[in-house]
């Protein structure tokens, strides 16, 4: 059976975009897990643009299941992220401009800042560690030289493949990546892009997927089912309001 994690990062979003307090990031999450999400991810960036420490600390306080951070070698979120001591942690690449993480990580050309980080994150008692990366052998073999013991597969060039002959032909890099990925010991896990038109194939084809972590499909289908009873409710009050 495949765990899926929900990527919270999207109420985040939104949040901020108005300088408000809600939609809660914490909130969703437990509305998740109600839900039956199997845990819950978010990204801790830089620039905060949608998590902050306050929901990084709330979120740790409160998510019943799994709990994955998302973070880069960047030295204040590993900091915090040792102190969280997540059951999950994934090194992601980050750069300030992306408006979504762009790729894998490349583990061989930052080997030696992935190990040192990867060293803490264990020390500070957090249990499993995964690079994202591309299902590419060479980052594969790193990932486990370094320490890892999961890898999560980059699923972006999947779910942007143009034709459903390019998605198949996406899916078999993905398949060929999780079986190295499983026989190097690793636990795989996977996500970007999964939506639920594109999941089946993925589902059909890629073996050995321990958990998928996934956001912006659910966020974005959340907006469009709830806006029903979000309209119904608004009513309700203006129609209560009046005399
Ligand atoms: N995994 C990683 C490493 C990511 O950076 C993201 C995007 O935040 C996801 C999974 C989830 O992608 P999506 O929001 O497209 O489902």
């Amino acid at each position: 059976m495949i765990n899926l994690l929900i990527n919270v990062d999207h109420v985040g979003t939104l949040r901020n975009a108005r300088e408000e307090t809600f939609p809660d990031p914490v909130h969703a999450a437990a509305r998740c897990e109600q839900a039956g999400a199997d845990g819950i991810v978010f990204h801790l960036r830089e620039d905060r643009r949608h998590i902050t420490e306050r929901d990084v600390r709330l979120l740790s306080e409160t998510v019943q299941g799994k709990l994955d951070f998302e973070l880069s070698t960047e030295a204040e979120v590993v900091s915090i992220c040792c102190d969280v001591a997540p059951e999950l942690a994934t090194l992601v690449p980050e750069r300030r401009e992306e408006v979504t993480t762009e790729g894998g990580l490349d583990v061989t050309a930052h080997r030696q800042r992935l190990g040192t980080v990867t060293d803490r994150l264990y020390d500070a008692g957090v249990n499993q560690i995964s690079f994202f990366v591309d299902p590419v052998p060479a980052h594969i073999e790193a990932a486990v030289e370094l320490g890892a013991n999961c890898v999560e597969l980059h699923t972006g060039d999947f779910a942007e493949a143009p034709t459903e002959a390019a998605r198949r032909e996406e899916a078999e890099r993905l398949a060929t990546g999780a079986e190295a990925a499983h026989e190097a010991g690793l636990r795989v896990h996977a996500g970007h892009g999964l939506n639920y038109r594109n999941f089946p194939l993925f589902r059909d084809v890629v073996p050995h997927v321990a958990e998928v972590s996934i956001g912006f499909a659910v966020m974005a289908r959340a907006i469009l089912v709830g806006m029903d009873q979000a309209v119904r409710d608004m009513q309700a009050t203006v129609r209560n309001a009046q005399p």
